[in-house]
């Protein structure tokens, strides 16, 4: 049982809640609960011998706890997000033309790289091609030449992008969407099957081609294995046979780490949206993904930047449970990270830089967490308590009984914390004039 008593506590709740999932379009409401509810409801995916990394080529993805998602498209164009195509029923043919007004000359993958490192990123994944078909690099295999390279643009983003993250030390991932909105047979894989047939053959291809001709990719980052917008990408799976596919993609990375929206059980799972993550600590590698503007993945005119304090805490609250955050960004059409999601990065960035040390290459526990309060992570001599909530004046906090001695206590960089250990348990008494209006970081140092 864990008994925690504030005395007394002033606190306003920062925590985003899913309220801008009400403004997305209904399959794209969909295409998000169908991986939640996967996660929530027992883990799905086929999956085949030697298909998954065994959990010592977890480690590096586990230490990192922190990427960079980025969402850049012709979609940026029209600043409504990246359903625009589905949502606003733009023909295949109309939407094509967006490519020809797509020559971003202001791109520079290596300033993205730059912002991720000051956000104290470790990795990136870029969407190389999103629902509506157009792929950002230099793809033979693309359906009616719908991409970057041999239309207005004449680049190879990909390329660019992968070259970026691995000179500013960030690990590689590659986000691809097997489904492509362009395929009438995607909408009726039976009724219409050589249609649906051609749109496989790309999927296949074009996954080659990322795995093939860019170097060492970290992250294969799928989206929309289903069909049709219907049930899981799961139930999927005899469609695009993903253990096929997957078993091509390991010919070429090995150690690449897969997730789950294949079809095949992934190496970590996802759980997508800004709804406070709550509970236990998870036995599982996953990741939380989610957006800084809450209006969309891709760029969009209209803004809900998240705030400094519920960035924090989303970041602490899913890694006191296990996880990984997967923070994303949507540049406009000229490939530019607007200012102010840029200030907000940073300050995630500053917050890091004082208490890293209780995030990356930890691993939860050994407190479990209590909701909206706060959760624990160790590594080595250390135990990091984040506290997510903030009181005025003092506080007291009572954790659970350890086994091992509490040699000393201090708020992370800080000053001391007055602790007494008991068998029933800690007591924390903490001035409150020190603490973060995020969270702040309590370290106890252990005997060994
Ligand atoms: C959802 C959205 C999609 C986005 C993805 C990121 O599936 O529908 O647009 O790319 O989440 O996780």
């Amino acid at each position: 049982m864990f008994k925690t008593k504030i005395i007394l506590f002033l606190f306003i709740s920062m925590f985003s809640t899913s309220i801008y999932a009400q403004q997305l379009g209904k399959d794209e409401l969909k295409s998000m609960e169908k991986s939640n509810s996967a996660f929530k409801g027992g883990i799905k995916g086929v999956t085949g011998p030697g298909l998954n990394l065994p959990a010592e080529k977890m480690q590096w993805w586990e230490d990192a706890k922190f990427g960079m998602f980025i969402h850049w498209g012709l979609y940026a164009i029209l600043a409504t997000g990246e359903w625009t195509m589905f949502n606003q029923k733009i023909p295949a043919e109309e939407y094509a033309k967006l490519a020809d007004q797509f020559h971003p000359k202001l791109f520079n993958a290596d300033q993205w790289a730059a912002i991720a490192k000051t956000a104290g990123m470790k990795y990136m994944v870029m969407v190389a091609r999103h629902h509506d078909g157009f792929a950002m690099w230099n793809s033979p295999s693309s359906y009616h030449h719908f991409n970057s390279m041999e239309t207005a643009a004449h680049a190879d983003f990909v390329a660019q992008y992968t070259a970026a993250c691995r000179k500013a030390g960030l690990k590689v991932g590659i986000y691809y969407s097997p489904m492509d909105w362009r395929f009438p047979g995607y909408f009726d894989p039976k009724g219409q099957p050589e249609n649906a047939a051609l749109m496989k053959q790309q999927a296949y291809g074009q996954v080659e081609e990322l795995m093939k001709n860019y170097g060492k990719v970290d992250i294969l980052w799928y989206d929309g294995g289903w069909l049709s917008h219907k049930g899981t990408d799961a139930d999927a799976a005899w469609f695009w046979e993903p253990l096929k596919l997957n078993t091509m993609v390991r010919q070429y990375q090995p150690d690449i780490v897969i997730n789950p929206r294949s079809g095949m059980f992934g190496d970590f799972q996802v759980n997508e949206g800004s709804a406070e993550v709550k509970g236990p600590i998870l036995n599982f590698p996953w990741e939380k993904c989610l957006n800084l503007n809450g209006a969309s993945w891709g760029y969009n005119k209209a803004q809900h930047l998240m705030s400094r304090s519920s960035i924090i805490q989303m970041l602490v609250n899913v890694v006191d449970r296990g996880g990984n955050m997967l923070l994303n960004v949507g540049p406009d059409q000229d490939g530019i990270i607007p200012a102010s999601h840029v200030l907000r990065l940073k300050e995630v960035g500053e917050w890091l830089n004082k208490n890293g040390k209780s995030i990356y290459g930890t691993r939860p526990g050994p407190f479990e967490p209590v909701d909206s309060l706060y959760g624990s992570t160790h590594k080595g001599n250390m135990i990091y308590i984040h506290l997510i909530k903030s009181s005025k004046v003092s506080l007291e906090l009572d954790l659970p009984p350890i086994s091992q001695q509490i040699l000393s206590c201090r708020i992370l960089a800080d000053k001391k914390v007055k602790f007494q250990q008991g068998k029933n348990g800690v007591k924390l008494t903490i001035d409150t004039a020190r603490l973060d209006p995020a969270v702040t970081t309590i370290a106890l140092r252990i005997k060994e």
